[in-house]
């Protein structure tokens, strides 16, 4: 078969995909201007009977995926809607999204350098790059690009396992597994944690005993005075700590745990030092907003999703080291049929240092639109999200019926609609169904969070088109829809 007739059949003539690019700009453009409900919400067992199309024996060809496609769009959630401002999800730059097609087309796999040249370079440079923006030694640090934060936050506490496993006498755990008798390794981490971490601490085999809570001052952020009390209990219960994990910044108020001083803690006690800088890190960038990470430089991982605030689609994580020994010593696995030497030796085979064998071309997005636009874009579209946050919070103390408990360290809100005369005790099934009504309405896409004075609406600010004006409006549409479950009720 010629190659023109296997192309042909495969449908990959420019023709044919020209109406799917034209269909993608047009789509954008809706989105972006907001002409589109931004969550065409549909209940979950309407929308399995919607796409319960039986899978044909004959396919239908390009016109139908076409369609479908074209109801793909139709019926998602749009990210890229100025009033999407709900979970730390990107709108992707379609430069982006464009590369994760070049990368899913080629289906360079990272495992193995013979199979993904130029994306085992494109990640070592970027690894580079972030471990300069951490302030790590160049010639010390590595790391690696894996699937989330949460694989991430697995793979760096894997790592804070073996090491420390062995430095306090609990042992070489990823060869030999747990003793039956002898102490358990715990980390350290505030309530405010992502729920990964402790899902890391439980797939390790810590249990939920494994992770200790350190209390947090009123701003959420980690006390550090409350360190050498949560490593004492963890002791009495028969814990060995081996690492603190810190927020930077965390996930339901977007506060940064006060790095330097757990760094000074983590010294004291020979203790791992883990940043999870998954939403966060990107401050790093920008000069006004850098001092929240101060102390970072001193951590001995980190973790960060390009898919939060570097307009990256999902999923694009980085994994840093401060030192890269420490990224050879998480696995330790023979495989001949892919690796020949030492992992320190064969650094470009990748696949030794992450949870996944076949993984795509993730650095290629980020490498490429960093080329594209520079790290000034990035860094003036952080400052701005994390700008207008204190501006929404400004609005939102200056009116009286609206509560906003931590002013924003990132870009992350907390607040609720808190109406004149309102009773107390109704106050949180007020935001559940405020927050409900506004989702079905497609006006608005925002989340909520339990905090310690009850429930909280919550926004995320992470779409570059969201404007202090969108968020007049969102005040105006709450008080509108609270004031008609009021008259209601
Ligand atoms: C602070 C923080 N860490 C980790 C994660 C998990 O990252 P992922 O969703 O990429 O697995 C999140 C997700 O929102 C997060 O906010």
């Amino acid at each position: 078969m010629s190659l023109s007739n296997a192309t042909r059949q495969d449908g990959l003539t420019v023709t044919e995909f020209e109406p799917l690019i034209k269909l993608l700009a047009s789509y954008l453009q809706q989105a972006n201007a907001g002409a589109l409900p931004v969550l065409p919400y549909v209940d979950p067992d309407t929308m399995l009977q919607r796409w319960n199309l039986p899978i044909p024996a004959s396919g239908k060809g390009m016109g139908d995926a076409f369609s479908l496609l074209s109801r793909t769009l139709a019926e998602s959630n749009h990210l890229h809607h100025p009033r999407y401002i709900g979970h730390q999800v990107s709108a992707p730059l379609p430069l982006a999204a464009f590369c994760d097609l070049v990368s899913a087309l080629l289906n360079n796999s990272t495992a193995a350098y013979e199979m993904a040249q130029v994306e085992t370079v494109m990640e070592a440079h970027l690894v580079s790059w972030i471990a300069g923006l951490a302030g790590f030694d160049a010639d010390r640090a590595g790391g690696l690009f894996t699937s989330g934060g949460s694989l991430g936050t697995l793979t760096a506490l894997l790592a804070a396992r073996q090491v420390m496993g062995k430095r306090k006498g609990i042992g070489d755990l990823w060869r030999d597994g747990y003793a039956p008798t002898g102490p358990r390794p715990a980390v350290l981490v505030s309530a405010q944690a992502h729920y990964c971490v402790l899902r890391a601490a439980q797939i390790m085999g810590l249990g939920e005993q494994g992770i200790v809570p350190v209390r947090t001052d009123s701003a959420l952020r980690v006390d550090p005075s409350a360190l050498a009390a949560a490593y004492e209990t963890a002791r009495l219960t028969g814990r060995e700590p081996i690492a603190v994990v810190a927020n930077a910044c965390s996930t339901p108020t977007g506060s940064y745990d006060p790095l330097a001083r757990i760094a000074d803690f983590c010294v004291a006690k020979d203790l791992w030092f883990h940043v999870d800088g998954a939403h966060g890190f990107g401050a790093a960038m920008v000069p006004q907003y850098a001092s929240l990470l101060e102390g970072i430089s001193r951590a001995d991982s980190l973790v960060w999703d390009l898919h939060k605030m570097l307009r990256m689609p999902a999923l694009c994580t980085a994994v840093v080291f401060r030192d890269k020994a420490h990224s050879y010593a998480t696995f330790a696995q023979d495989a001949s049929y892919l690796f020949q030497g030492t992992p320190e030796q064969e650094w470009y085979n990748l696949g030794q240092r992450t949870i996944e064998c076949t993984k795509g071309m993730i650095a290629l997005k980020a490498f490429i639109c960093l080329q594209a636009y520079g790290t000034q874009y990035f860094a003036d579209y952080i400052a701005g999200r994390y700008a207008l946050a204190r501006r929404f919070c400004d609005l939102l103390r200056a009116s009286a019926d609206f509560e906003c408990p931590v002013a924003p360290q990132a870009n992350i809100v907390c607040f609720r609609h808190v109406p004149a005369g309102a009773c107390a005790a109704a106050l949180d099934e007020l935001q559940g169904s405020i927050r409900q009504k506004l989702i079905a309405s497609g006006k608005f896409y925002i989340t909520q969070t339990r905090l310690t004075g009850g429930l909280y609406l919550r926004v995320t600010l992470i779409n570059p088109a969201t404007q202090d004006s969108d968020l007049q409006v969102l005040l105006a549409e709450i008080r509108s829809v609270a004031a008609e479950s009021t008259r209601r009720s």
